[in-house]
């Protein structure tokens, strides 16, 4: 089975490097059933496009998250030794690393460490966001821990990687609030010295880079643009698109950009923070968010440039960015090449289609839904 010679790859690796125990191990379907108790209803922590994912608990007390394919298709089977090969390869304080796998019959699971904070996404808009949990400091560390994660696939691991599915559920958050990024389920390799690769478009719209929605063009450029808006979602606890009515929705970014061109960071800032934090991070943050969530892809910094940038080491990159021509007072809802863009959050694009059908769909939802029309 084609997975099971990439794990044996991945072992072998790990015995190059001198490492003693294996990254991950394969579980038994008995084992798994006995720790989420039957995959019951109780222990479910949520459903994505890839399936259900369960709460369980091992015989050695450890806590687990194991992810339960839903439909089992050949299609289905690629996505799974996608991800299977890349987590085994991708180890990184910042990734969610894979603790092992199953496959059993027609089953295929795969088993990860509980991340007790769950999501971020709980935090900003879901069942924690009442709580207030996320300080600016918090706030601060998830997202340089994010960008780590995120630089490393992009720049340092080998081949590099596109995560593809950067959103806010996607970052998961360890016993300390540390940023873990999830879901490599989507990932591809690129290979060396190609600068994208045309592929079905998946992914999460509000999130999603323009080229990517309409031509498919991924590219690390893409993960760019979603770390962008991810940013401003931090920072501000606002969603990628905001329904102004029935008809109208608008972007973070459409709702970000002139406050920071009038110099207004504090209104950018999330009300639950109580105006308690460090405004020059909060003017870095929202700055390189709108920087990364440009619409023209050679624009966008790459994720070492984005990480630079973020922990303030240099003065003078900071200067440059605060003098780009982007925060010259554009019109409100109108980035620097006089377009603008919503899409719609609500729908996942679980389904895989062709990328030309996509492009038509995404167009058509883009007309719509946009009030200023693209
Ligand atoms: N290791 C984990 N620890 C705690 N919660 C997790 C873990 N893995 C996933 N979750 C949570 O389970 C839920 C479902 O995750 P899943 O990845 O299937 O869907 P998603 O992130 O919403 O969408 P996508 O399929 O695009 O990734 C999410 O809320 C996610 O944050
Ligand atoms: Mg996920």
């Amino acid at each position: 089975m084609a997975f099971c010679s990439m794990f044996c790859c991945a072992k072998g690796l790990d015995r190059d490097r001198g490492k003693k125990q294996p990254t991950w191990r394969i579980f038994s379907l008995k084992e798994l059933h006995s720790a989420t108790n039957n995959f019951n209803y109780d222990n479910k922590l949520g459903e994505g496009g890839f399936g259900s994912v369960y709460w369980g608990q091992l015989w050695d007390g450890s806590q687990i998250a194991v992810k339960r394919l839903k439909v089992w298709s050949n299609k289905a089977e690629m996505e799974f030794a996608v991800e299977v090969e890349i987590l085994a390869r991708v180890r990184h304080d910042n990734l969610l690393s894979l603790r092992g796998y199953c496959a059993e019959g027609q089953e295929r699971l795969i088993v990860y460490d509980y991340m007790p904070n769950l999501s971020l996404l709980s935090h900003l808009h879901g069942q924690h966001s009442s709580e207030s949990l996320l300080d600016w400091t918090r706030r601060m560390n998830i997202i340089i821990g994010s960008a780590e994660g995120i630089t490393y696939l992009h720049h340092h691991a080998t081949p590099h990687i596109i995560h593809r599915d950067i959103k806010a559920s996607n970052v998961l958050l360890d016993s300390e609030f540390r940023a873990r990024v999830a879901d490599f389920g989507f990932a591809k390799f690129i290979p060396d010295g190609a600068t994208h690769v045309t592929t079905r478009v998946k992914g999460t719209l509000g999130y999603l880079a323009p080229e990517y929605a309409m031509l498919g063009k991924a590219s690390e450029s893409c993960d760019v643009y979603s770390f962008g808006i991810l940013l401003l979602e931090i920072a501000s606890g606002k969603k990628p698109l905001e329904k102004l009515n029935a008809t109208t929705k608008r972007s973070i970014t459409d709702w970000a950009l002139p406050l920071a061109c009038e110099r207004k960071f504090n209104e950018v800032a999330d009300p639950r923070l109580n105006g308690k934090c460090v405004e020059e991070e909060l003017k870095r943050v929202v700055l390189v968010a709108l920087i990364c969530a440009q619409n023209q892809p050679e624009k966008r910094p790459t994720m070492l440039e984005v990480l630079e940038l973020l922990k303030g080491e240099s003065k003078e990159k900071l200067a440059e960015l605060e003098s780009n021509e982007l925060f010259k007072s554009p019109k409100a809802g109108e980035y620097n090449d006089g377009t603008s863009l919503a899409e719609d959050s609500s729908d996942f694009m679980s389904e895989e289609k062709d990328t030309k059908e996509e492009v038509k769909d995404v167009k058509e939802e883009i007309t719509s839904e946009n009030a200023h029309g693209v």
